[in-house]
């Protein structure tokens, strides 16, 4: 069954007819919330809040691990994650969405593996590609059967957060091959692939990063919000024609 992981600004799916909730433990703790389990033009899916339906968990203290055990114990065969993030690149200005296919990590402190604890033995898993080309495919086919525009690839930084970044540090990310930046893409995409679950990003650029276009001197909060708002009605589109299959 396809998950959905959703982030700022993505707390639910309007045109999801719930048909129950449930919240799992896990050995690595609670989730970030109950999962909820329903149908999206008819198809099955389930559902989860990464900061909690309340969005009131930061990035770096989201529980990552819980979240994408409690997925997979309840079923998903593959994970869709909706994230908010600052454009760098000049074609990601705020509005323009994009599947990316490479990650870069500067987080810290996070729990990151399953592999701790001297119970299971070590996996290296193979990170080359994180995200799914299979998921990767079918997100940009669902992005135009609904006529909506996604940038196809693109490096995706993941910021330590809750701050926003300083513009030197955006201009190191941009020297190190980012296109954008969000907090919470690591270690989702490592952690899935160590439960085999192929995971895909459809990533929302809010903003563009600091020192870039209008947030040239800082960045402008309001049109975060509206721009939230605006670009997350159409990828909800997308993610119907996902759900349903194209
Ligand atoms: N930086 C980091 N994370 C983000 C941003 C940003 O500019 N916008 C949305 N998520």
């Amino acid at each position: 069954m396809l998950a959905i992981i959703g982030g700022s600004g993505l707390t639910q799916l309007s045109n999801l007819e719930v048909t129950h909730r449930r919240a799992v433990r896990t050995p690595y703790g609670e989730p970030s919330g109950a999962i909820t389990f329903g149908t999206l033009l008819g198809a099955e899916v389930m559902f989860l809040a990464r900061h909690g339906y309340g969005h009131t968990i930061p990035p770096h203290e989201v529980n990552y691990r819980a979240n994408l055990w409690a997925l997979k114990s309840e079923g998903a065969t593959e994970i869709v994650s909706v994230a908010s993030v600052g454009g760098i690149r000049s074609e990601l200005g705020p509005g323009t969405m994009a599947v990316p296919d490479q990650i870069l990590d500067y987080t810290w402190g996070r729990r990151s593996t399953y592999f701790e604890g001297g119970d299971v033995p070590v996996k290296h898993v193979d990170f080359t590609e994180p995200y799914s080309e299979t998921l990767r495919g079918k997100l940009l086919a669902a992005a135009a059967a609904a006529s909506e525009q996604v940038f196809d690839g693109g490096v995706y930084a993941t910021t330590q957060g809750p701050r926003l970044e300083t513009k030197a540090e955006i201009d190191r990310l941009e020297r190190d091959g980012a296109d954008m930046v969000g907090m919470t893409g690591m270690p989702e995409a490592s952690l899935a692939r160590e439960i085999d679950l192929p995971y895909a990003t459809l990533a929302v650029v809010v903003n563009h990063a600091a020192g870039r276009g209008e947030s040239a001197r800082s960045i402008p909060f309001e049109t975060i919000e509206r721009m939230l708002h605006e670009t997350l009605t159409r990828a909800r589109r997308i993610i119907e024609r996902l759900a349903v299959g194209g």
